[in-house]
């Protein structure tokens, strides 16, 4: 394999003051102890963790089951219960603590102690169950970020439904997609969302999407977070409350096994669907907890804000989860970071006395753009910790953060993971000393290497791809109704590595330097990071095609500024090219919003060029890097004499962008 290349020089390093070191609860110490452990005995330091972080209904007895790799088994004889975990073991010490503190887009507050998350979810099970939900019954949500959602998502977990969260912002037919291949029998939904002033419907994308979908669909649960009118259809719809009335305050958690299904969260892959990456209940639960006491070192008086919509796994693990199965108090926010006004973020961090804020790259970048004057007007002094996920930070976006938002006091926690390792895998602890644009080193317990194709370990500063060696609990466990995907995506190594290893393959490039510290590169297979979103350009590809006016296109990303990646796409329509001008731009609109109607605003192309033909060898193969170079609008210095007609770069140069 050809390396990869690395571009990044960044050579600062921030160490710890000792101050932050004497105020976080881990020590060096207490850090090297847990790797030695990990490095001896990798399944004997999860289990014993296991047992001391989580409560077990039924204690388990074998801590890894790796008889039928790579389908890995954690505390498999063991049974326990999330919501219990999340909220009724807190009831005792701290059923008055605030759980919940929820600042709506229109600035208003809710407050929810452990006390009244615990008799909501209670009420919000006992509704489930009494529509008919049973334990491995599939659930979707498709709700805006509001205190139902966690409740709904912790009430699943209460009776033991999986649980499957899509995002609003995907259209109806991305919803629809994801309820059938669940194969869900409820979904819960609310009449809408507000977001920056808007209202955005849901209940009406849900009506589309169970239209022409949704057989399994028996009701359909609607939470009224406006007053605007819901169509509602009779003997299918209810509305939340109504369906609440009588319910008790009390639901006896359902036992579970440790390998029982916790949710499915559909992500972007390289080819055409979505995958269902289904997750465990011990497993995950125990990484969530973990992470959320290693990295972000939440104690009592901690208010933790994770700005991650509860669609993406960052809202599952780090709001929905994590924060409660510590005990901690968290922030949740509905609206955007720019409305009223690009204060906003640093508005609620002050009004709520925020200590640990975690957020996306891409959010700092805008956030950035508006200069330090708007975050000076803030007190942020309660900040102690910063956290980042999605996406590489770049360096001067990370100086930025730890100068004007941390001022210079808190450690930038860039955790590296993915939907499928449910928790963070690469990350810092709040005293490890950083490198700005580096998610320092793999977490006790993983075990993360930079190989070859073939497997074999590549040197300092290699690029090369980056895998996980050993399995670890909040690991993917198989797509959704799909084994076979699970294992050729991940494990393409397997059996190609003579140590035993199971080589779980991430799907990114990056080297690691003579520090041992790690720095990703980017993906390697054809999936963007737009906005720390991932979107699969085979996906947008589909939604072009489907259009009655395209022939065929091919999208590839390109560097932006603040998005991270942007996408561009080429377009060979089935009539003429219109010419420049208002009929061109009418159809270039017409494909951007005919791409919003079939997966999502995030995934409308930001440009899209036409040409006669795509760019293809003669043997017909796309050639996706010289469509990325004209994305880029660079010169092309690559050799194009293998292309069956090199007159199409000419007619693809010129972007009309947006
Ligand atoms: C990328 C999000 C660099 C990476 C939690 C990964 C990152 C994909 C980082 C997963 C980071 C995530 N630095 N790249 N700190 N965090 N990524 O499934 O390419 O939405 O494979 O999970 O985001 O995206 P996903």
């Amino acid at each position: 394999m050809s390396k990869i290349e690395s571009i990044l020089t960044e050579s600062r390093v921030f160490t710890p003051s000792e101050q932050l070191k004497r105020s976080v609860a881990l020590t060096e110490a207490d850090i090297a102890q847990m790797y030695a452990k990990a490095e001896s005995d990798h399944v004997g330091f999860w289990s014993d963790l296991a047992r001391e972080k989580l409560d077990w209904f039924k204690p388990f007895t074998v801590g890894l089951d790796d008889s039928n790799a790579p389908h890995f088994k954690w505390f498999s004889d063991g049974e326990l219960n999330v919501s219990y975990n999340c909220i009724d073991r807190h009831l005792e010490t701290k059923s008055d603590k605030l759980a919940i503190i929820f600042e709506a887009d229109d600035g208003t507050v809710e407050r929810y102690t452990y006390k009244e998350l615990h008799d909501q979810v209670c009420r919000f099970a006992n509704t489930l169950v009494a529509q008919g939900v049973q334990k491995g019954d599939r659930v979707v949500i498709y709700m805006p970020m509001i205190p139902q959602a966690v409740i709904a998502m912790q009430a699943c977990a209460r009776i033991g439904a999986i649980h499957s969260v899509v995002f609003g912002g995907f259209s109806a037919e991305s919803l629809r997609d994801r309820i059938d291949d669940a194969g869900a029998r409820l979904v819960i939904t609310a009449n809408a969302g507000c977001r920056g002033g808007k209202t955005i419907p849901l209940k009406k994308a849900v009506d589309e999407a169970l239209e022409k979908g949704g057989d399994h669909v028996r009701k359909v649960i609607v939470f009224r977070r406006t007053k605007d009118d819901v169509a509602m259809k009779a003997g299918r719809d209810i509305d939340w409350y109504e369906a609440e009335a009588g319910m008790s305050n009390y639901h006896d958690p359902v036992m579970v096994d440790s390998e029982h299904p916790l949710f499915l969260l559909y992500t972007s892959g390289s080819t055409g669907r979505p995958k269902g990456v289904q997750h465990s209940t011990g497993g995950y639960l125990l990484n969530a907890h973990a992470t959320c006491e290693w990295m972000f070192d939440l104690n009592e008086q901690d208010v933790f804000w994770c700005t991650a919509d509860v669609g993406w796994i960052t809202g599952h693990t780090y709001v929905a989860y994590g924060p409660l199965s510590v005990g901690a108090t968290m922030l949740m926010f509905e609206g955007v970071p720019t409305y009223p006004d690009a204060g906003r973020f640093w508005q609620v961090c002050q009004d709520h006395g925020v200590t640990v804020f975690y957020t996306a790259p891409t959010a700092i970048r805008a956030l950035m753009k508006f200069g330090s004057d708007l975050p000076s007007q803030y007190d942020l002094s309660k900040l102690r910790i910063l956290g980042t996920v999605g996406e590489p930070i770049n360096p001067e976006a990370w100086i930025w953060y730890y100068h004007e938002i941390g001022g210079g006091r808190c450690p930038i926690i860039d955790t590296w993971w993915q939907t499928e390792t449910g928790a963070h895998m690469l990350a810092p602890f709040p005293i490890t000393p950083l490198k700005p644009g580096s998610c320092t080193k793999a977490l006790p317990g993983i075990d993360a290497a930079i190989v070859d194709e073939a497997g074999q370990a590549l040197e300092d500063n290699e690029g090369g791809l980056l895998v996980i060696k050993k399995p670890w609990p909040s690991m993917i466990r198989t797509v959704w109704g799909d084994d076979d995907r699970y294992q050729k995506t991940y494990f393409p190594l397997m059996g190609s590595i003579k140590n035993g290893d199971s080589c779980y393959v991430v799907g990114d490039s990056a080297y690691q330097d003579e520090g041992g510290y790690f720095w990703i590169l980017g993906r390697i297979d054809d999936v963007l990071n737009v906005s720390g979103h991932r979107l699969g350009t085979m996906e947008i590809e589909s939604a072009l095609v489907s259009h009655p006016q395209v022939a065929e296109a091919a999208v590839v990303g390109r560097p932006d500024d603040i998005k991270g990646e942007a996408v561009s796409a080429f377009v060979v329509l089935n009539r003429e090219i219109p010419d420049e001008g208002a009929e061109r731009d009418a159809l270039i609109q017409v494909l951007r919003d005919w791409v919003a109607k079939e997966i999502g605003a995030i995934a409308k192309p930001d440009d899209i060029r036409f040409g006669t033909n795509l760019p293809k060898t003669r043997s017909g193969k796309i050639m996706r890097r010289l469509l990325k170079t004209l994305a880029r609008g660079e010169e092309i210095l690559q050799d194009t004499s293998t292309l069956e007609d090199p007159s199409v770069l000419e007619q693809f140069k010129k972007p009309k962008r947006l």
